[in-house]
């Protein structure tokens, strides 16, 4: 199968239909896009991974089905190892190596672009004047968007050999495009 943004999209709406999760979907892949065009790799595919890596999630919601138990329903449905595999790899208690950048990338880019997110979404301008700075700072405070694993987020920076700050401020370059879908307000609605 020839794996496209079309494909992907059309097998994470099969087995989502939450918009927070669509939305998680939507933001990481924009941040992996991103990698991707910096680096001159294959951009279609990264952003098919990233928009693939939670599609089993409302399906299988614990960690011991998500995303094992997806691995088979993307295999089935033609998905190429490559894409599977770096799907597989974003979980943490699976323990697989992330020795592709690909794999590095789609780690680095989930929990931070759930807690960019997350930070666009209490401003009033959403990402629009948003700083590394602040989001550093908002990192610290255990209880805001206290689903987002900070040392993952610290971790995924690391991986990809960038100070957290480039990390931080390329996912709200990333993600600021797609505002509107993302249900963030932008300077101009304030
Ligand atoms: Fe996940
Ligand atoms: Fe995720």
């Amino acid at each position: 199968m020839e794996v496209t943004r079309e494909t992907a999209w059309a097998t994470l709406t099969r087995y989502t239909t939450s918009e927070a999760l669509l939305r998680h979907a939507l933001a990481v892949e924009a941040s992996v896009r991103f990698y991707a065009r910096r680096d001159g790799e294959d951009e279609e595919f990264w952003g098919a991974t990233a928009l693939l890596h939670d599609f089993d999630y409302e399906v299988h919601p614990t960690l011991d089905e998500h995303p094992q138990d997806g691995a088979p329903i993307l295999r089935e449905e033609g998905y190429p190892e490559e894409l599977i595999e770096a799907v597989l790899s974003h979980a943490e208690h699976l323990g697989l190596p992330r020795d592709t950048p690909l794999k590095r990338t789609l780690f680095a880019c989930d929990e931070l672009s759930g807690f960019v997110h997350a930070c666009g979404l209490v401003r009033p301008t959403g990402l629009d004047g948003l700083t590394p700075k602040s989001v550093r700072k908002k990192l610290k405070q255990p209880s805001f968007a206290a689903g987002v694993h900070r040392d993952e987020v610290y971790a995924g920076a690391e991986l990809l050999g960038l100070a957290l700050d480039d990390h931080v401020a390329n996912v709200i370059a990333a993600l600021q495009p797609i505002a509107p879908e993302l249900g963030l307000r932008t300077a101009a609605d304030a």
